[in-house]
């Protein structure tokens, strides 16, 4: 694998969650696999000067806190303690306002003696990791600087934007055009972290450099698509986030799109970020527009109602969403989300796409199921048992693999048969856990390669088809259907599915029953 050049990584929030859980874990891994060059430094830049106990955050506080991060977080345990010292003395803490010129100032001081002193080659990596009200701010002041700069030759500066990349198209365009005001579209890396799943990358993979698939990847040969993003855990303690936000703009806007854009687009005319993100975006292009007399039964929100749900540890009680602390009394914001799609061209048309989401649900699980249609013929059916139809299951977590679900005659002197899977199992194929998202990613954007990140068009493009659904919904007299926590969401997202003839799946449902069948 190519060795990243030095660079000095920047991350904004640096004492936030998603700092600490993933990202300072993921620079140690890197680091840990020779990933990332001996010259680079990890900045962290937060407006803190202390610590909530009163500690002052000094250079060697903030290391203290990135071991312990790494201790309790990274991928891999125990930990080298070995490539801890290697990296512990690459690391520093600036503590700063966001938006404050003078404050970015003494950063771009503080990274220029880092230069020389770890010859990082003014090479710098920007990673925003804040929340979204503060995007702007940094933006511009990175920005403002980059075009004060007499001589940009001295090395690339490159930003990388956590999500959620505005909350509608106009929010989005708005933020691409803060960013484009300053910073080409080559040095801005949008990241959504499923694009850095192994499974994720393994559909292109398994689409075009398979050929048994392309024959058959089409409406002629598939009943539906159905993609479920489940999450046990609650809202409860995001509500500040999340109560603005809500599953479809969390989670379908950006990852469970990122999912069904892979499954669906044409073959790209080269392996590159550029042809590979043009034909996603022709996906999002070709998504019909809800119309707002269809929400009601294409587009069902939810909202987890008080009761148990499934935490790390074991069954947790909530008070139900809009009893939280932080949720604004009487909250519309759904915490699941159905929605039943159609993607109108030449190979999906006609066809149904059904995504859902949402927290407090039974399983943990992110899973594409395609479903092709039944045999043309009913050879092995009585006249009312019907022979489970074969599955492409895609599953990115847990357990990553794909699995394919043929029809097998059970042995023995009757004609039964049986629904099975063949199962190909990264652990036990590779015999390796795949990385962490967050470390190939990182490791992308230090080599310059923006393949797995979303481009500027295409996160226009996906909120172009959120926006008339959360329109419609923000219009409706009808409120989100409650639910109970760990149960699989309001009645309305099992009909949504249920009156088409169809139901959602999981694999670890139980299995079809034998079919019997009689010649
Ligand atoms: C984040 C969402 O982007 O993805 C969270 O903001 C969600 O609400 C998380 O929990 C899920 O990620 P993963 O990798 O655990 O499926």
């Amino acid at each position: 694998m190519p060795n990243p050049v030095p660079c000095a990584i920047v991350i904004f929030g640096a004492s936030g969650d998603l700092a600490q859980l993933k990202l300072i874990p993921a620079v140690y891994e890197l680091c840990r696999e020779k990933l990332v060059s001996d010259k680079f430094v990890l900045v962290g830049y937060a407006r803190s000067k202390e610590k909530k106990d009163g500690t002052p955050l000094t250079d060697d506080q903030y290391r203290k806190d990135c071991y312990d991060a790494i201790k309790k977080h990274a991928r891999r345990q125990p930990i080298d303690e070995s490539v801890w010292k290697r990296m512990e003395k690459n690391i520093y803490y600036v503590s700063g306002a966001y938006d404050s010129a003078e404050d970015h100032a003494r950063l771009a001081t503080k990274l220029k003696e880092l230069d020389k002193s770890h010859e990082t080659g003014g090479n710098r990596l920007f990673y925003i990791s804040t929340p979204p009200e503060v995007f702007e701010g940094i933006i511009t002041r990175l920005g403002e600087r980059l075009k004060s700069k007499a001589d940009t030759s001295s090395g690339f500066e490159r930003i990388i934007i956590e999500k959620p990349f505005g909350r509608d198209l106009q929010t989005a365009k708005h933020l691409n055009a803060v960013l484009h005001q300053y910073f080409e579209e080559q040095q801005v890396f949008r990241i959504d972290h499923y694009l850095g799943k192994e499974t994720v990358q393994n559909l292109l993979v398994m689409r075009f450099a398979n050929s048994i698939f392309e024959p058959i990847w089409n409406y002629k040969y598939i009943d539906h698509v159905q993609i479920t993003v489940s999450e046990t855990l609650s809202a409860d303690d995001r509500a500040g986030y999340y109560d603005k936000s809500g599953a479809t703009r969390d989670m379908i806007q950006n990852h469970m799109f990122q999912l069904m854009a892979l499954v669906a687009m044409e073959p790209p005319a080269a392996l590159d970020s550029i042809s590979i993100r043009d034909e996603k975006v022709k996906v999002y292009k070709s998504v019909r527009q809800m119309e707002a007399r269809l929400t009601d039964t294409h587009a069902i929100r939810g909202q987890y109602g008080p009761g148990q749900y499934k935490d790390k540890t074991g069954m947790k009680p909530t008070p139900g969403y809009t009893k939280a602390r932080g949720v604004a009394p009487g909250s519309r914001t759904e915490t699941f989300s159905a929605i039943k799609l159609f993607i109108d061209n030449w190979r999906w048309s006609g066809m149904p796409f059904y995504l859902r989401t949402g927290k407090c649900l039974p399983e943990k699980l992110s899973e594409i199921v395609v479903r092709f249609r039944s045999p043309p013929l009913t050879l092995f059916q009585k006249k009312s048992d019907a022979v489970y139809p074969n599955d492409l299951v895609i599953r990115v977590q847990p357990e990553e693999g794909i699995s394919w679900r043929l029809n097998a005659k059970v042995p023995g002197g009757q004609m039964a048969i049986k629904s099975v899977a063949l199962d190909f199992l990264y652990k036990t194929t590779f015999k390796a856990e795949p990385p962490e998202a967050y470390e190939r990613l990182l490791y992308d954007s230090l080599l310059g390669d923006q393949t797995l990140f979303i481009r500027g068009d295409e996160a226009e493009a996906a909120w172009q088809v959120i926006d008339p659904i959360e329109e419609a919904w923000a219009k409706s007299s009808t409120p989100p259907q409650q639910y109970a926590p760990n149960t699989w969401g309001p009645k309305a997202a099992m009909d949504l599915i249920e009156l088409d003839g169809r139901r959602w799946l999981h694999s670890s449902a139980d299995d079809e029953p034998i079919v019997a069948c009689s010649l």
